[in-house]
């Protein structure tokens, strides 16, 4: 009998998504406490969890950068930081590979802030040269945004580098991190990055309900009067942790407890090096066993992260991706849609809690459900 959609179950499923991810029954557990939103544990609790941030982004706040924790999913943290920080004479530059890329394009778009596209393939990487050319001709652009790990494919941008053409020219440098920081190394001094933006529920391993923006204080105070939003002024919101030690709307208090504790788990793990090293392991069991079931990978090994890969659907008649997809939910495994814009294709996640012994379940269901739906294991794509 099939097991109705919202009734629990003794197990939950495993999510291989890039997130809301899979988490250790220890983070959730740390939510069952309720917490004065104005308590003197929760100003303690956020204050640890903001110079925690700094540390993993291998920065201070006696070097310039602070932590800035936002209400909402990651968007909000994007948003808040295209919203508060580019200047209503300036102009935004978005390089994009996908669709997180483009998201940053719409919300420049409904903000009235006048941008510039540089375009890539999404099977590409950022053309470094076009950026280049586009800040020598157009001394306007103010800010450069990226995305790290574009997700869409899970291709790995290169902020460094790009960084590097950001500074020479003097603008502000955004960087989506979303679905990296924590288990990607990011050197935010050596990137030049002004703002890194992520949030709770990726590879920190927390639950879903804020995100969180790296920001050097410099340019962040120099931004004052800029906002175009009261909740997601940036600035607005730092002054409301200096000045009171709290969020200035309701907190996200079980999140917070969540991701205090997530944090520990990282730094159990061997922070991001070892969550990096279990990640990865993951990837490279994923990869080997489906391109032996057949599925070709969209990306370019030498672009593919571990993060997430975006796989083609194979070339077979009979493969219906609902079908696919409902049937390994039924068994158990999240896997998820594809968002590349001219390719059929599904993506894996390879964070979270899972481990290679997961991957490896997941492999052996797939296979299982492959011949269910008549289709040939082993097929080439
Ligand atoms: C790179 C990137 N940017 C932005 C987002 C948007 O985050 P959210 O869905 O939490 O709003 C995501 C979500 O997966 C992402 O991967």
């Amino acid at each position: 009998m099939k097991e109705p959609r919202l009734l629990p179950t003794a197990k939950d499923k495993t999510l291989f998504t890039p997130g809301p991810l899979t988490t250790s029954l220890t983070v959730k557990q740390a939510m069952l406490r309720d917490i004065g939103s104005r308590d003197d544990a929760l100003i303690e609790l956020l204050r640890n969890i903001r110079v925690r941030l700094l540390t993993l982004a291998g920065v201070t706040r006696e070097d310039g950068y602070e932590t800035i924790l936002m209400q909402g999913s990651g968007t909000f943290g994007v948003e808040a930081v295209l919203s508060s920080v580019v200047p209503r004479k300036g102009k935004l530059a978005v390089l994009t590979n996908g669709a997180y890329g483009e998201r940053m394009v719409r919300m420049a778009s409904v903000l009235q802030i006048d941008a510039t596209v540089l375009r890539s393939p999404e099977s590409q990487m950022p053309d470094r040269q076009i950026l280049r050319q586009a800040l020598s001709a157009n001394r306007e652009i103010s800010h450069v945004a990226v995305v790290h790990c574009e997700t869409t494919t899970g291709i790995l941008n290169p902020i460094v580098e790009i960084g590097q053409i950001v500074k020479e020219f003097g603008c502000g440098y955004i960087v989506d991190a979303m679905s990296s920081f924590g288990a990607v190394p990011i050197d935010v001094k050596r990137a030049n990055i002004d703002y890194l933006i992520s949030s709770a529920n990726k590879c920190i391993e927390g639950v879903p309900g804020f995100s969180f923006v790296i920001a050097r204080r410099e340019p962040l105070l120099a931004s004052e009067g800029c906002a175009r939003s009261l909740s997601l002024d940036l600035l607005g919101q730092l002054k409301g942790f200096e000045d009171a030690g709290q969020f200035r709307f309701t907190p996200p208090t079980h999140v917070l407890l969540a991701f205090d504790q997530a944090l520990k788990e990282l730094d159990l793990e061997g922070g991001v090096e070892g969550r990096a090293a279990r990640y990865r392991r993951n990837h490279e069991v994923l990869i080997r066993g489906m391109h032996k079931l057949g599925f070709r990978s969209y990306l370019e090994p030498s672009l593919q992260s571990y993060i997430v890969t975006a796989f083609h659907y194979p070339n077979q008649p009979n493969f219906d991706f609902a079908e696919f997809y409902g049937r390994l939910r039924d068994k158990g495994m999240i896997i998820y849609p594809g968002k590349v814009s001219q390719t059929d294709s599904f993506r894996i996640g390879c964070i979270g809690r899972i481990f290679e012994s997961d991957v490896r379940a997941l492999l052996a269901t797939i296979a299982e459900t492959l011949e269910e739906m008549g289709m040939k294991v082993n097929a080439s794509g």
